[in-house]
């Protein structure tokens, strides 16, 4: 395996990303991992010092284990890690003139060894750096330059060091991939022979090791990724898992059911579910505004779930379904807060347990594929995204039993004919609102005075930006009639053709 280590850029989990796509697994460590604990990884073939958004002669700069360079692997320094390797090499590293961003053009020497095979003399890279390398270190050659960066990458063949001050692993760098190949397989020699089986049986391994005897409780959602963490943590260390699921009452018809049927049926876990409706409800009665709904509902999750808790003993270990991405927004020790996560933060701050987090270095899509590689069926692998408070930021305004019930049933034709036309992964994320209106409708002879209904169906690729899908008006009109006849005390729908943003996905 490749090891990345992290001085705190946005991007590494890309660098790692990328490697694991030609099929040699990466892996992304702290910066301050020893070189011996590098070796004690086993099979480690190569390592990439990542880029930072920090300065290499800053007090408190990040810095790495020089014996990592002696360990007989190649190392390729990437922005800030090359820096750092000049640095180390008695090379020189001073502030820019100018800070340089943004897409730049290299030329590419003709001694320029491995990383660039098979690329042109001119490359088109993308370049985030303040400091600049002006002296080189012994050793070292020029192997990519251009005016305003003359030294914009550098080779020491004899002992196996690279550099580039660009970033090879984002779409902006042309051939970025090419160069993150060549150093996995001209460089490092990779075989190239990881699968998502491989990564399976390598977590397993630790987690058994990791876990031994003892007890694991997992709080699950129903969601992709605390549904994969539970089904490999039952293959891992079977009965002494146990999984928490708190139905808080807001979840779309038949959710409950299916969760339990599939993961406690179908794999075996051992989930304990709890019906905790009337405890979320009784809190947000008269409640309307909606931050306060949200922070209700997200407190009583916590409440409920520490409540059921405490009545298990000995239990050591809390598993969660931390993505990578969850880790960077929330903020590490080497990168930048962006935003807090839920699953994060969210925890009480009496609970002692040791956290297991085995998906914390992968991105959802390679979640998915780790659920069907597990056996896990479509409905759960591909479910599409489902907030926390589930219905209750669906209701507008303050929830009531009916209301809920007007928008579970609504939502369900909804997801029966997104389904039956085959537009499950096309659309993004699709739901039904009740904003809480009535108007005048007639039906058969009679005056209605009704509620409204919303339809939202959104396409995007992560949920920070999305346009309203372009469903087909006779699909909507075939929703549309079956929401007005099949639902209670519903006379009229709207369909929300605002995109994000302005808008948000949800309506609260
Ligand atoms: P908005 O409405 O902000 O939603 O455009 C973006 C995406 O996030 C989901 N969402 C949530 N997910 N807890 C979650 O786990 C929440 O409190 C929450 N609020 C919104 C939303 O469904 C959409 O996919």
């Amino acid at each position: 395996k490749i090891i990345v280590l992290d001085f705190g850029s946005q991007y590494n989990q890309l660098i790692t990303r990328r490697i694991r796509e030609f099929g040699v697994f990466s892996e992304l460590l702290p910066n301050d991992t020893s070189a011996e604990a590098i070796k004690a990884e086993g099979n480690v073939i190569g390592v990439v010092l990542s880029g930072g958004p920090h300065s290499v002669y800053a007090e408190d700069a990040f810095t790495v284990d020089p014996a990592i360079f002696e360990l007989g692997v190649p190392v390729l320094g990437i922005c800030y890690g090359m820096q750092l390797t000049t640095q180390l090499f008695n090379g020189k590293v001073e502030k820019a003139n100018k800070r340089e961003y943004g897409r730049s053009t290299i030329n590419i020497t003709e001694t320029a060894a491995g990383l660039f095979d098979g690329l042109a003399t001119e490359e088109q890279v993308l370049m985030s750096h303040g400091d600049l390398i002006t002296e080189l270190p012994e050793g070292f050659e020029v192997t990519a330059s251009n005016d305003h960066c003359p030294i914009a990458a550098f080779q020491n063949t004899a002992r196996n060091i690279y550099g580039v001050q660009f970033h090879p692993e984002v779409r902006h760098s042309t051939h970025g991939t090419e160069m993150l190949r060549n150093f996995a397989f001209d460089i490092c020699k990779a075989k190239g022979d990881w699968t998502m089986d491989s990564f399976i049986d390598f977590q397993i391994a630790k987690i058994r090791e990791q876990v031994g005897d003892r007890k694991v409780l997992l709080g699950l959602s129903g969601g992709v990724d605390s549904s994969v963490v539970g089904v490999l943590l039952q293959k891992a260390i079977g009965d002494q898992l146990t999984c928490i699921f708190v139905d808080h009452g807001l979840l779309r018809k038949g959710e409950g059911d299916a969760v339990m049927e599939a993961l406690s049926g179908k794999f075996g876990l051992n989930i304990i579910r709890v019906d905790a409706k009337e405890r979320f409800f009784t809190k947000l009665h008269g409640v309307s505004d909606p931050e306060q709904k949200r922070k209700i509902i997200g407190n009583e999750f916590v409440y409920v779930f520490d409540d059921e808790a405490s009545k298990l003993e000995g239990v050591d270990f809390l598993a969660q379904g931390t993505l990578y991405t969850d880790i960077i927004e929330s903020g590490t020790k080497t990168a930048q807060t962006i935003k807090s996560h839920h699953n994060v933060g969210g925890l009480p701050e009496d609970m002692e347990f040791e956290l297991i987090e085995p998906l914390s270095t992968l991105f959802k899509d390679e979640v998915r594929s780790l659920g069907t590689t597990l056996g896990m069926p479509d409905s759960i692998v591909w479910r599409q995204p489902f907030p926390g408070p589930g219905l209750g930021i669906r209701v507008l305004g303050e929830i009531t039993d009916e209301k809920v019930e007007i928008v579970r049933e609504s939502d369900a034709i909804l997801r029966e004919e997104i389904a039956n036309h085959g537009l499950e992964r096309e659309v993004w994320q699709y739901f039904t609102v009740l904003p809480g209106i009535r108007s005048v409708g007639v039906m058969g002879d009679g005056r209605t005075y009704d509620y409204t209904i919303g339809i939202r169906a959104v396409t995007s690729i992560d949920g920070m930006t999305g346009e309203f899908a372009r469903i087909d008006w006779d699909i909507l009109q075939k929703i549309s009639t079956r929401i007005v006849n099949e639902v209670a005390h519903v006379n009229r729908v709207v369909y929300d053709i605002t995109g994000k943003p302005p808008a948000t996905i949800e309506w609260e």
